[in-house]
């Protein structure tokens, strides 16, 4: 099986004149190393800032430009090029791009293709703050919402022309992320998820602490794939070096009191609560104001543990839970310690894999505990795998008002 994200896509991929046309080397990366195809239209403005040879070579894919192009054999390619797209993503959307879109103007390939294609329309707009402002612009930006195109951004900060404001394009990532958010079923829209990812840190003194080798991968994988499916996506986050997913709420925390906490307060507006941090299980009783020195010929420092709250069993104990999902590291015999701790947590489903052939690692296995028995699902990278997993959860997961799809 092809593992890569957007293996089997086609894109028609056109840029219309904007500096941001420089982004468009990098997102153009992104899609093929995700296994997308890329087919690269451009305006004639677009040509002026970066060159069909670049774009040729990143796409790997001659470039198109002109409605004249008699390299189709029936000579039609605003026909031809769209026919076995998947989506058009116009990356840059120029002004004057929006506005030929929203009033079905067709002077060119690029707007030709558009208005003839029997697929989704995306359209990434970058300008300066002031024609993003311009009422024409938004006009015709909510008459393309309303016709069913997907606008993707715009950014805010710092732009080309040295002011500061919305407009700029979202960056190859956002639009990398956005687009591969777009093709992802809904299944989770309308629903609150809140998800706790990576180790807790309890601190010995200022500088020292316990901690432990959660990655966060998994958890933040989950939260990308649950932002996917439509879900609002509340994550608090251990220490971890991972960046937000797109479109997700994080909160950061250290020690395992504040994510209980942070969890507590979150919990009355949570449908789906997903425990996938690896909790410090104890603390020390007392943390030393000042950095334990070494001295030589005094004892070895001594620490006395207390045990920390265990926040999946607290809030699966709350009167009126989210549905709760818990993650179980364990280092052998997982089939005994899965469904023990889902007994022993309360909770209906609980996904357990074996510590050493996850932490750090891209790809997981794990296996489904639940009261009717157990799911095995085979290795997989960790992106690939949360979405299978959201989409396990989406299923079992009570609907507001009404059931489970497998109850
Ligand atoms: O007991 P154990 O740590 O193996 O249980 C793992 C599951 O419980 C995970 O879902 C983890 O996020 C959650 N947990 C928790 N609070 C703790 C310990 C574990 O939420 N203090």
């Amino acid at each position: 099986m092809d593992t890569a994200e957007l293996a089997g896509k086609h894109l028609v991929l056109g840029l219309t004149g904007g500096i941001a046309c420089y982004k468009i080397a990098e997102l153009t990366r992104l899609l093929t190393k995700a296994g997308a195809t890329v087919q690269i239209v451009m305006t004639d403005a677009a040509t002026q800032f970066i060159t069909p040879v670049t774009m040729q070579a990143l796409s790997g894919r001659p470039v198109y430009t002109s409605q004249w192009d008699a390299r189709i054999a029936n000579n039609m390619p605003h026909i031809d090029l769209s026919r076995e797209a998947d989506a058009i993503v116009i990356a840059p959307a120029s002004t004057d791009f929006l506005a030929k879109l929203a009033h079905g103007r067709c002077d060119d390939l690029l707007s030709t293709l558009c208005i003839a294609r029997d697929c989704p329309l995306l359209v990434v707009p970058a300008m300066n703050r002031q024609m993003w402002q311009n009422s024409a612009t938004q006009r015709n930006v909510a008459q393309l919402r309303g016709d069913g195109v997907e606008v993707l951004g715009p950014d805010s900060g710092a732009q080309a022309c040295g002011e500061v404001g919305d407009g700029r394009m979202l960056e190859p990532s956002a639009t990398f992320e956005a687009i591969c958010a777009f093709f992802q079923p809904k299944i989770l829209r309308g629903r609150r998820v809140l998800i706790t990812a990576g180790p807790t840190f309890e601190p010995l003194d200022p500088v020292r602490g316990i901690t432990n080798r959660s990655s966060g991968k998994m958890g933040f994988s989950l939260a990308r794939a649950a932002a996917q499916a439509g879900g609002d996506v509340h994550l608090i986050a251990g220490p971890v070096a991972l960046e937000t997913p797109w479109g997700v709420y994080r909160e950061d925390v250290q020690t395992a009191r504040q994510m209980y906490d942070a969890v507590m307060h979150a919990t009355p507006d949570t449908d789906i609560f997903i425990a996938v941090a690896a909790v410090a299980d104890w603390r020390v009783d007392h943390v030393s104001e000042h950095k334990i020195k070494k001295t030589a010929g005094q004892p070895l420092p001594s620490f006395n543990f207390v045990e920390n709250p265990d926040i999946l069993a607290s809030v699966a104990k709350l009167p009126n839970p989210p549905y709760c999902v818990g993650f179980a590291a364990e280092s052998g015999d997982l089939d005994v310690h899965g469904e023990d701790k889902r007994v022993r947590k309360n909770v209906p489903l609980l996904i357990g894999n074996l510590g050493p052939l996850t932490f750090g690692r891209d790809d997981n296995e794990v296996v489904l505990f639940e009261a009717s028995g157990k799911t095995r699902l085979p290795r997989a990278d960790k992106k690939l795998l949360a979405r299978t997993l959201i989409g396990e959860i989406a299923k079992r997961a009570p609907r507001v008002g009404g059931d489970s799809l497998l109850s």
